[in-house]
């Protein structure tokens, strides 16, 4: 039985600032933008809102490398603006929750530009600096965006420093007291001002495997992921267990790890009773399809690959902790673009997406625009593209002798940009967004999907989230939906899911048809109430309401259904 918290009754929503709503006209979102946004966020039933970093940054990745994590970035507003966002965010039960990126700063930040200027110095420290093999790097791992993970201390022939990420984000020196002291103490500094947590990024690297050793070449460059240094680096609890004792637990902050390749085996450290975390995000669907040789080749992700990936995790995860559920982020395609087959690419699919996500055991973690269905943005040239990332794989795939054309199309269906464009709020100029020229162009089907367009519309994919939502804290069915069981049933058929929610005193029953076809299943336990259909199928409903243990009922392509038995 897991203990209960305060945010297990929530649905949270991921903010990706720059995106979301521009109030000054300047193409940029930014904090006043989301102040006027508040009351949308509350009507949709959200209770916990993540914003994707707002400090002080050049914005090479846009954010994530931070040069003051004292300040706000100008692009998004004030001091004042982020405590009057906190103030307006408190009236409507809101809890915002920061980004916290520590693995790395920025190459601007004051830390990195004292070590440049005396690498021997006290901070010097602060970061990896180390001596490389006559005048080449030190070791042969590849930064998780291209390249070497080294990059050469300005003025030094043999002196480089480490960067997992960009070179523009140097990592920090975890093993030195002194950085985790000045870290603990920004973040109980956040804390203080009455932020409720923080979303950690990249958490599981900041343990580094000290040799800084070769490892075996994984493509023909020499080099191999610098990720695979977390198979050997021991000892990140120790790390993240004085971060929380440290820094969250007096203020008993809400936590949530961004974690890949962690060892399973590890979960309970993260979330369960005394873990480091009070969450996790579950990745299972999202890591599908790759390979090391770059994610441009990433293959397609079938149905059952998707409802396996679920249905793996919630058996290894539910009786430690809440996992949470995601379709996608600012770092993923848009889920209905990528988890969706093509055929199902309209509102009744994307319905059923949104109900598998929501009903399985977990926190719902919705991002900005998937409550409207937003889609992929349809690219035409690699110039339109922003994303660094997104960039380099580009490179990647023309090394690998695949043709321009091909390599667009390839590295379009992953990219991250497809999340951050901006947010479609009406089908006026910029989708509403902003009076001025959007930093990254809207999607082109803008006016065919916003919010201004489904708001009113009882049938609309922004409505039927809205009812997923409330399901969570309607009495009737909160404790079963927040904390039933997830046990699959119907197993055996391909392109459907089905799961029972087992809660003390209610059953609910969640049937899934992931395919454009009808077909029959057959009901495990006899149907007292429809509860929620994607397909509001009148000529249906008798007799699925009628439904008796053992016979079948017929479900459309694409139905969902969550019937109480
Ligand atoms: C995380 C962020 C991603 C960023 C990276 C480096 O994965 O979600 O956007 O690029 O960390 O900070």
């Amino acid at each position: 039985m897991l203990q209960k918290k305060w945010w297990h009754e929530k649905t949270a929503y991921q903010i990706y600032p720059k995106s979301f709503m521009d109030a000054n006209g300047d193409g940029v979102g930014d904090l006043r933008g989301i102040i006027g946004k508040l009351d949308y966020l509350k009507g949709l039933g959200i209770g916990i809102v993540w914003i994707s970093p707002i400090y002080q940054s050049p914005f090479v990745d846009q954010g994530y490398d931070i040069s003051d994590y004292y300040a706000i970035d100008p692009a998004f507003g004030t001091m004042e603006d982020m405590d009057e966002l906190l103030a307006e965010a408190k009236k409507r039960g809101i809890s915002i929750v920061m980004d916290l990126v520590v693995n790395h700063c920025s190459d601007k930040h004051e830390w990195f530009q004292k070590a440049m200027e005396n690498p021997f110095g006290k901070y010097g420290k602060y970061f990896y600096i180390r001596e490389g093999k006559d005048g080449n790097p030190p070791c042969n791992w590849r930064s998780y965006f291209g390249g070497s993970a080294w990059e050469k201390v300005p003025g030094y022939d043999n002196l480089f420093y480490l960067h997992m990420f960009a070179k523009e984000q140097p990592d920090l020196n975890w093993e030195n007291e002194e950085v985790r002291q000045e870290i603990y103490k920004m973040i109980r500094w956040w804390l203080e001002k009455g932020i409720a947590g923080f979303r950690l990024d990249a958490i599981i690297n900041i343990k580094k495997d000290l040799r800084f050793a070769d490892f075996p070449a994984d493509r023909e460059d020499g080099m191999c992921s610098a990720g695979v240094m977390l198979e050997h680096a021991q000892g990140v609890h120790e790390f993240l267990q004085e971060m929380k004792r440290e820094a969250f637990a007096p203020y008993d902050a809400f936590t949530i790890g961004e974690l890949f390749d962690f060892r399973i085996e590890e979960l309970e450290q993260y979330i369960g009773a005394g873990g480091c975390f009070e969450s996790i995000f579950d990745f299972a669907p999202h890591v599908l399809g790759g390979t090391n040789h770059g994610w441009f080749n990433r293959r397609e992700v079938t149905p059952d690959e998707f409802c396996d990936a679920i249905y793996r995790s919630k058996r290894v995860s539910q009786d430690i902790g809440m996992m949470a559920n995601i379709i996608e982020n600012h770092d993923e395609p848009r889920g209905v673009s990528r988890y969706l087959p093509k055929d199902g690419l309209h509102d009744t699919g994307k319905k059923m997406l949104a109900g598998i996500s929501l009903m399985s055991f977990g926190l719902p973690f919705l991002y900005q625009g998937q409550e409207i269905g937003m889609t992929n943005k349809q690219f035409h040239d690699i110039a339109e593209v922003d994303d660094i990332s997104t960039h380099d794989e580009y490179r990647v795939a023309l090394s690998r002798g695949v043709g321009k054309e091909e390599a667009l199309a390839r590295v379009s269906g992953m990219s991250r940009d497809n999340a951050r464009t901006p947010m479609q709020w009406s089908s006026e100029v910029h989708a509403g967004f902003t009076e001025g020229k959007p930093w990254l162009p809207e999607n082109e089907n803008y006016r065919e999907i916003n919010v201004a367009q489904q708001e009113g519309r009882e049938d609309s994919v922004l409505s039927f989230y809205k009812k997923l939502i409330a399901l969570r804290t309607d009495p009737a069915y909160t404790e079963c939906v927040v904390y039933g069981k997830q046990v699959p049933v119907l197993t055996e058929l391909s392109d459907f899911m089905g799961f029972l929610r087992e809660g003390r005193e209610k059953t609910l029953l969640v049937l899934a048809n992931y395919r454009s076809m009808e077909r029959e299943a057959v009901i495990p336990q006899k149907v007292k109430k429809i509860v929620m259909d994607n397909c509001e199928a009148k000529d249906t409903a008798a007799h699925i309401s009628d439904a008796k243990e053992g016979s079948s009922i017929l479900m459309k392509g694409y139905q969902f259904l969550v019937l109480e038995v």
